[in-house]
């Protein structure tokens, strides 16, 4: 890759502002200056430095984040807040996105990458990954509900959901349960239960595929790079029937 490129990718400014830079001398691969941007680099191969400083390159970054409520799960809005608003510039420079979307008032587990073809593989309707919500209903949900749930329920635009497993934490006025679902509808969660008579008053998505939230480890707002391991399970992950 020329060295402007990669410079500027990483978020040294401008090709332009890299180019000045160059000029300096303070750009090195394997000790030896590099003024040219034309030149070509191998950074995985070739030791580069700036400042005497080796650079990290890495053509994918993918990213675990405990999603605050009051974030849109969009890369860039004119009025509000983004989840790429809570990264750091080190992560932000390799321009990830969300991977499928959460409510702007649902917390937890979201990734973030700028692989697309996996974010594609655990969207995609035919492969699309389990994902497990924890919520708090203002209701009494019943094992009527679960049963419902279990066949698929009509949502308001008589769509019929694919069967979703309902777990109930506790039931009562408020109840508190587990969803897993195989399909990312819009709203889809709160719809399934408007579907039923009830209210989500709270939502946060606590596992997609193989990847738990460890709520310890992130707190909400934290996030952190996944392991090699993990994103091999997430290539690995296989669609379930529930
Ligand atoms: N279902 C919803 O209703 N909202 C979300 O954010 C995710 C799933």
């Amino acid at each position: 890759m020329r060295i402007d490129k990669l410079l500027a990718n990483i978020g040294f400014g401008s090709r332009k502002d890299v180019k000045k830079m160059l000029k300096t001398g303070v750009v090195k691969a394997d000790g030896e200056i590099i003024k040219d941007p034309k030149t070509h680099v191998n950074p995985e191969e070739q030791n580069v430095t700036v400042n005497g400083e080796k650079i990290e390159y890495k053509e994918f970054v993918y990213l675990l984040m405990n999603k605050p409520a009051g974030y849109l799960s969009a890369t860039e809005d004119e009025f509000q807040e983004t989840v790429l608003d809570l990264l750091e510039m080190e992560d932000a420079v390799y321009q990830p996105f969300p991977v499928g979307r959460l409510d702007k008032d649902t917390e937890g587990l979201l990734l973030l990458t700028n692989d697309g073809q996996l974010s594609h593989q655990l969207l995609s309707p035919k492969k699309h990954v389990p994902k497990t919500y924890f919520a708090v209903i203002l209701g009494e949900v019943t094992e009527e509900d679960s049963k419902a749930f279990s066949k698929g329920v009509e949502l308001d635009d008589g769509y019929v959901t694919k069967p979703a497993k309902l777990e109930i934490l506790s039931s009562g006025n408020q109840s508190t349960i587990h969803i897993t679902i195989t399909e990312g509808k819009y709203h889809q969660v709160k719809r399934m239960f408007e579907a039923v008579g009830k209210k989500v008053t709270y939502l946060k998505r606590i596992s997609m595929g193989p990847i738990i939230l460890d709520e310890e480890e992130l707190k909400i707002g934290e996030y952190r790079e996944l392991t090699e391991d993990e994103i091999e399970a997430l290539r690995q992950a296989q669609p379930i029937d529930l």
